[in-house]
């Protein structure tokens, strides 16, 4: 074993919000710099003799070099057993369900999600409990003050692992087993939805287009929808993760995955569209000329869980972050179960769904997710959706028009606004909230405010409270404008622009979104300045 002296602050220039690490792979492959972080883990976790650990990534560039660095310092602080899945590569979701499968002491993820990958791309690493979560606070804090005093590392001598290799070796002490990446989470899901229903469905020539975008869900969807349900080959697509995502951007939206939807709005259409992000916890779920709004998905989900296997007995509850549309709210209420609303980022379901409080949960952001284990997962919605189909025998065209017949209609829309100044979009956010008591009882377009506030939550299972979450000019009929700061952006600012409008004319289901929403949009413009304080026109994207 080597100790290594090092004086680097990984965290440097990092907004809060993310659960890891984000950075470029420059930075990352700086002498010291990985290795300061997981060192600052490992300090966290204390004595680790005995415990394993699992440990994949996306497969994106510098991914195999940091699992060896990783398996190396893991050895030197004793870990009992690191389970690595083969090639490096475990999707998101796949680390949470192998965590908890295992009853594995924790998990390391590399992934920086959806940003671009490659030399020039970026990197992430963060750390999940045993529960298969996201680490809470407490400790992602306890990791970040580490790094900032920590001045060196321990690191074993031994030699790089084969990854490619299933099946255990030995370092120093410690076992490395290389896992297929795949087995554990597909037989997860082959308990949780009607496969015989899906096959059946499939069998009769439905079709369906998956784009793994070049990232890891494209080996889990293979091998699930054409492996299992018997899909053609050809049905997924850009399945290979590749260091650069092949140039993608793994981020499923009707802007990054272009491609796909322009295939369900012409004329050679497949039954069904879908995709995955670059570590296959967010999805999109697209059918002919309608993209389905992540907000509308999980209140669909929600509205027919019983006809999946695995959500028979009902739900207990639904969570969906702040700035999601509250169309789950209208299906939590039918059912009488409650709906909660949380901070933006997933470990924020962790409490609810580890107390029993919540089965289903979702985020605007194209996250989907259940109790099943504790991050989004992207192809567990799509497999969500094929049982909805298959069970049905409806199109989703059809489950959306529906859902929207019988609950109403909530339009909405997120407008980003990318790599903007920092400064500027601090001091729009601080101007804003310094009006925010002068907003109530005002009457703008044919709104009046009802409530305007900076989102504060207290979380109902342990208490702690966050604060500054985001700020929401409610009107009274329930339309409502959200402002808050990306935390995951690596460019200067990332400001997101939320907006919902909530609609139950049945001759007013079919609206464009834009055009619904733009009485809404004049007032957001109108309270916050922000073309004028960003120097902006547009937009980034509008999703
Ligand atoms: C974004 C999404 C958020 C999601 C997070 C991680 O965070 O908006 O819903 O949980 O990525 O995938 P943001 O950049 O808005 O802080
Ligand atoms: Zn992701």
């Amino acid at each position: 074993m080597t100790i290594q002296t090092i004086a680097t602050t990984p965290f440097a220039g990092q907004r809060p919000g993310t659960s890891g690490l984000r950075k470029k792979v420059t930075e990352f492959r700086q002498a010291g710099y990985l290795e300061n972080f997981v060192e600052a883990i490992f300090l966290t976790l204390g004595d680790c003799s005995g415990q394993t650990l699992v440990l994949g990534g996306d497969g994106r560039f510098f991914n195999r070099a940091a699992i060896q660095t990783i398996l190396r310092m893991a050895a030197a602080h004793k870990v009992g057993k690191v389970l690595v899945g083969r090639g490096g590569i475990l999707s998101t979701p796949a680390v949470s369900c192998v965590i908890r499968k295992h009853g594995a002491h924790g998990g390391i993820v590399l992934s920086a999600s959806h940003n671009p990958g490659g030399p020039d791309g970026d990197f992430g690493i963060k750390y999940n409990i045993a529960n298969g979560g996201p680490a809470p606070e407490k400790i992602t804090e306890a990791i970040h003050a580490h790094t900032t005093t920590l001045a060196e590392y321990h690191i074993s001598d031994a030699g790089p692992v084969d990854l490619d290799q299933l099946g255990t070796v030995q370092i120093e002490g410690m076992q490395v087993e290389v896992i297929d990446p795949v087995a554990d989470y597909a037989e997860m899901m082959g308990r949780l939805f009607d496969f015989d229903a899906i096959r059946a469905l499939f069998a009769r020539g439905f079709t369906m287009r998956f784009d793994g975008m070049s990232a890891v869900s494209g080996p889990y969807a293979k091998a699930i929808i054409e492996g299992m349900l018997g899909a053609p080959a050809g049905t997924v697509i850009n399945f290979e993760p590749l260091e650069d995502f092949g140039g993608h951007h793994p981020d499923p939206n009707p802007v990054n995955a272009a491609e796909l939807v322009a295939l369900m709005n012409g004329p050679d259409a497949p039954e069904f569209g879908a995709a995955s992000d670059g570590d296959a916890d967010r999805n999109m779920i697209v059918g002919r000329n309608l993209a389905v709004s992540p907000s509308d998905s999980l209140a669909i989900i929600a509205a027919n869980a019983t006809l999946a296997p695995g959500y028979r007995a009902g739900l207990k509850g639904i969570a969906r972050s702040m700035p999601t549309s509250q169309a789950a709210d209208r299906v939590a209420a039918s059912l009488g179960i409650s709906c909660f609303e949380t901070p933006t980022g997933w470990k924020y379901f962790g409490n609810l769904l580890d107390a029993g409080l919540a089965t289903l949960c979702g985020e605007e952001s194209y996250g989907t997710g259940s109790d099943h284990i504790r991050e989004k997962d992207g192809l567990w919605a799509v497999l969500f959706w094929l049982n909805l189909v298959a069970a049905t025998g409806k199109s989703v065209n059809q489950l959306v028009h529906e859902h929207w017949a019988r609950f109403g209609r909530n339009y909405y829309s997120r407008h980003d606004y990318e790599a903007v100044d920092s400064d500027a979009a601090d001091q729009m956010m601080q101007a804003l909230r310094g009006k925010l008591e002068g907003l109530a009882g005002q009457a703008m377009e044919n709104f009046r405010v009802r409530q305007a506030d900076d989102f504060v939550y207290t979380d109902p299972v342990d208490g702690s409270v966050a604060t500054r979450q985001g700020i929401r000019i409610i009107m009274t009929d329930g339309s409502r404008i959200v402002l808050r700061l990306s935390g995951t952006g690596t460019e200067g600012a990332t400001v997101r622009l939320y907006l919902e409008r909530y609609e139950a004319d049945p001759a007013r289901l079919d609206m464009d979104t834009q055009e619904a929403l733009a009485p809404l949009i004049a007032i957001a413009e109108q309270v916050s300045g922000l073309k004028q304080r960003t120097g902006r026109q547009e937009p980034s994207v509008v999703t």
